[in-house]
């Protein structure tokens, strides 16, 4: 090990390292939160104010971190926040954890990730650490980070330490959070893995170094990769059923009583929030431009996106057996939410359901105590909507419901007792009532129509 590598190590075991966290969202926050807990000073910077104003008051702005930690470790002096990247120069490790979207066009959005990294360039010093945390495709770290932070004239490996080391946090999961997860890390020399991992050994339990940074952002693109191939699987799956009059829900229940070689998942209305819909097309725009044609990717791609037309299809053949249209129904979409008892509204694909029905002339409402509105700019409704309360006595005045979201608070019992139509893509109601149509499950045919062709 290097005399400055060695040095930096000797910081980071006595928690003498000042940390940083570049973007303070879902990931950064609590990744901060737990530097500062592991015993460093932990400096968060985002260009977000609200974000800075927040832990400056103390105050957490994510449900998987609680406001009680923040408020604490602000007042013991551990946790501080700012929009300047000038506090760079201070610090001896950052993680990035800006977003990384997709383009319109489907191709990966590097510009977060190339502006955080310039704004750190202007004050990266010898002996730092730098670990790149973004979801991207394998090379980002070689191709674009490490050359723009050697433009200083710094020399990455020998000067300052590079690394990639992907983030799993699961939102609202009460069970595994940063903490507990393994964290996966790869550095650009042996050096720069052992610091990252020395940092992350810190606060979290388990490390598993690979031999790379693209090892490293290989393995998080295989895993959102393997559900995203999995949910399509299963969706198509819920469309085959649905055909063959075959409930797909009491399938997989029955599949997943196999102890070995299998995995449940489940199908849905579609793909949502800001890993699973998205992160798959990192790695196949990256495989294309090695002349790869990456199918799997591809396929489940097309079948996930296809999701909220058949749930409009449901919602048709729903309000078919009252002899009702699309057009002019009042459709109140429960759960709009990217999956259940979380606010995250990210390519929900909820907003999707609503724009369809609302382009076929739908009055559309929602109901969603996570989400107070969602704005014009979020749905191709384009109109501010808020939620509405979905309390007895209000759920009949609706022509009929499409849960999207199967948030636990939702009053199921109550839905199956007073709603005139339920289209249900979650299966949270369990079981079959004339009036409930469940995705990928059996219907029987309403008054005036006739069986369907078998
Ligand atoms: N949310 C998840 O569940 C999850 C899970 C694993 C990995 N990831 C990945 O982690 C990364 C971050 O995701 P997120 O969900 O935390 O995003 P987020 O949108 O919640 O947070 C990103 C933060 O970065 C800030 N930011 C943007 N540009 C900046 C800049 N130039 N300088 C400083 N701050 C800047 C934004 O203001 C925002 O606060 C993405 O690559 C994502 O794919 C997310």
């Amino acid at each position: 090990m290097s005399e400055l590598a060695d040095a930096l190590l000797k910081k980071i075991e006595s928690r003498r390292a000042r940390t940083g966290v570049v973007g303070l969202g879902y990931v950064g926050l609590p990744l901060l939160v737990e530097l500062a807990k592991g015993g460093f000073h932990a400096t968060g910077i985002d260009l977000d104010t609200r974000k800075i104003d927040a832990i400056h008051q103390g105050r957490s702005y994510i449900p998987d971190v609680s406001t009680a930690d923040v408020q604490a470790l602000k007042n013991a002096g551990k946790l501080d926040a700012t929009a300047d990247f000038s506090i760079v120069a201070q610090l001896d490790t950052i993680n990035i954890c800006v977003p990384t979207p997709l383009r319109k066009t489907k191709d990966p959005d590097m510009s977060y990730i190339v502006s955080a990294v310039e704004a750190i360039g202007k004050h990266l010093h010898k002996g730092m650490l730098i670990v790149l945390v973004s979801t991207t495709y394998p090379g980002t770290t070689e191709k674009v980070v490490q050359p723009l932070l050697e433009a200083t004239g710094l020399k990455a490996g020998t000067d300052f330490f590079l690394a990639f080391s992907p983030e799993r946090v699961d939102p609202g999961n009460p069970t595994f959070q940063t903490h507990n997860v393994p964290k996966v890390v790869g550095g650009l020399t042996p050096d720069c893995a052992r610091l990252a991992g020395a940092l992350y050994g810190t606060a979290i339990e388990t490390i598993v170094p690979v031999s790379s940074t693209r090892v490293a952002e290989m393995v998080k693109l295989l895993e959102n990769t393997f559900r995203a191939v999995n949910i399509g699987l299963v969706n198509e799956l819920a469309l085959m059923c649905d055909k063959m009059n075959i409930d797909v829900w009491e399938v997989v229940d029955a599949a997943k009583t196999k102890p070995f070689g299998f995995m449940a998942f489940y199908p849905g209305p579609g793909l949502g929030g800001h890993c699973i819909p998205i992160d798959p097309f990192y790695l196949s725009w990256k495989a294309k431009q090695t002349g790869f044609d990456p199918r799997f990717i591809e396929l489940a791609g097309h079948i996930n996106a296809g999701m909220p037309h058949y749930v409009v299809e449901k919602v048709a053949e729903a309000l078919n057996t009252k002899r009702k249209a699309v057009n002019g129904s009042n459709i109140l979409v429960a759960g709009v939410a990217y999956k259940r008892d979380i606010d995250d509204m990210r390519e929900s694909p909820a907003l999707d359901v609503m724009g369809l029905l609302h382009a076929k002339g739908a009055k559309v409402s929602y109901a969603d105590p996570y989400v107070e509105e969602v704005h014009g700019r979020e749905w191709s409704g384009r109109y501010d909507i808020k939620s509405v309360e979905l309390t007895r006595g209000s759920i009949g005045r609706y022509d009929c419901i499409v849960i999207v979201t199967d948030h636990k608070t939702f009053d199921y019992e109550g839905l199956v007792a007073e709603a005139e139509l339920i289209v249900d893509t979650r299966n949270a109601i369990k079981k079959s009532y004339p009036h409930v149509f469940r995705l990928g499950a059996p219907q029987s045919v309403g008054e005036g129509a006739n069986a369907a062709p078998t």
